[in-house]
């Protein structure tokens, strides 16, 4: 593979999709390049019933109904929104839809306050509008124009983030499916091929920043996916996501299991004191998603490659955890502290394991930071 900090979904896993293709005999819609039911099966991985010559790895973890209900979405004219809390994997399904379906998941556009209509149009090469004047050669497409030239899926990251003015300019993309060019005189319309659509992502935190209109909600399907809070499917994320750290890094290190299970007690014990919290000083500022969880184990890791004898300790990871989480002073020092004191401790004293280490390093990381 070649040399890249990050590869996309579909250099990354070429291979599975190269294969995928050619077993694949099922009608695909449009242009696309596998079949829903293989598209299915790349992304949530194999299991032994599908009777498949080699195992085929589970990329994205959660209920198969948002994964059948986007697929579905993607054949129809309708483009889809993947909503949700941060973290909880939207934008990386997104990534695994484009590389299953078109080969190409790079074609993306970023939603912030600056995103202006050009951005999902197209621009100008200002020098070669000197020289030559303007005309197809002289123009800039965006990452959606190309999408809609070759028939691929387009997608758009944090939509909520932008203008409206935006917002009203893919409103026309996806109900018209093509972009006039009005300065050119002739080949002045853009037409979507079949297979175009478009993905877009936005966090359910930042609504209200921009409310989408009414408009652009109809040319939508609204796809929610919530915080994984199962413990089982929690770890086995982390574990996938931990295992690809250790490799790009290439870390030897054992992650003890009794760690990523103190780990995700912890986030579950945080994440059900926020929830019962009456107001926003006694909750984290932090979204507790599984994200936030690989973030800390993947600071942890890296701890202690760098200054530790590189065995991951329970000290350690609580240093990480209150580290991450501790974004706002006091409030949130207040809310770890009142945490350690009140489970960690007690657990610690019941349980033994892991745990009292885990104390000492939280005690010990809080007192540092007050
Ligand atoms: N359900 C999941 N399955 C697989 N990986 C997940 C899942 N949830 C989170 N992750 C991992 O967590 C990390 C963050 O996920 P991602 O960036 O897709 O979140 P997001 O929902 O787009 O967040 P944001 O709203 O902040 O953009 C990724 O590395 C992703 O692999
Ligand atoms: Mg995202």
């Amino acid at each position: 593979m070649t040399d890249m900090l990050r590869a996309p979904a579909e250099v990354k896993f070429a291979e599975e999709l190269d294969w995928l293709e050619s077993i694949d005999d099922s009608p695909k819609p449009f242009s696309w390049r596998l079949s829903p039911k293989m598209i299915r099966l790349f992304i949530l991985g194999s299991e032994r019933a599908d009777g498949l010559d080699r195992e085929i790895s589970q990329k994205w973890f959660g209920d198969r109904s948002f994964v059948e209900r986007s697929i579905v979405t993607l054949a129809s004219d309708r483009g889809l929104l993947l909503i949700g809390d941060p973290g909880t994997g939207k934008s990386w399904l997104a990534e695994l839809l484009a590389a299953a379906i078109s080969r190409n998941s790079t074609l993306v556009v970023q939603g912030t306050a600056g995103t202006t209509e050009d951005h999902i149009k197209y621009s100008w090469n200002v020098s070669m509008v000197i020289a030559k004047g303007q005309s197809r050669a002289s123009m800039i497409p965006s990452p959606i124009m190309t999408a809609m030239e070759k028939g691929v899926i387009g997608r758009f990251e944090e939509l909520t983030r932008s203008t409206s003015d935006v917002q009203d300019a893919l409103i026309s993309i996806l109900s018209e499916k093509y972009v006039s060019i009005p300065e050119l005189d002739d080949d002045n319309i853009v037409f979507a091929q079949p297979g175009f659509s478009i993905i877009a992502t936005a966090n359910s935190r930042d609504r209200g920043v921009n409310d989408l209109s009414s408009a652009l909600k109809r040319r939508f399907n609204f796809v929610r996916i919530p915080v994984v809070t199962n413990k089982k499917s929690e770890a086995e994320i982390v574990r996938f996501r931990t295992t690809e750290l250790l490799r790009r890094h290439q870390i030897e290190l054992d992650v003890p299991p009794n760690l990523l299970d103190i780990l995700l007690q912890s986030f579950a014990d945080l994440r059900a004191a926020s929830a019962s919290a009456t107001s926003d000083d006694e909750k984290l500022e932090s979204a507790l998603s599984t994200a936030e969880q690989i973030g800390v184990l993947e600071d942890a890791i890296l701890h202690s490659t760098f200054f530790g004898d590189r065995q991951l300790r329970a000290e350690t990871l609580a240093g990480s955890l209150v580290g991450s989480l501790a974004r706002r002073s006091p409030e949130d020092l207040a809310i770890l502290n009142k945490y350690w004191h009140g489970v960690v401790e007690p657990r610690s004293k019941e349980d033994g394991g892991e745990w009292p280490a885990f104390l000492e390093g939280g005690r010990a990381a809080i007192a540092t930071l007050s």
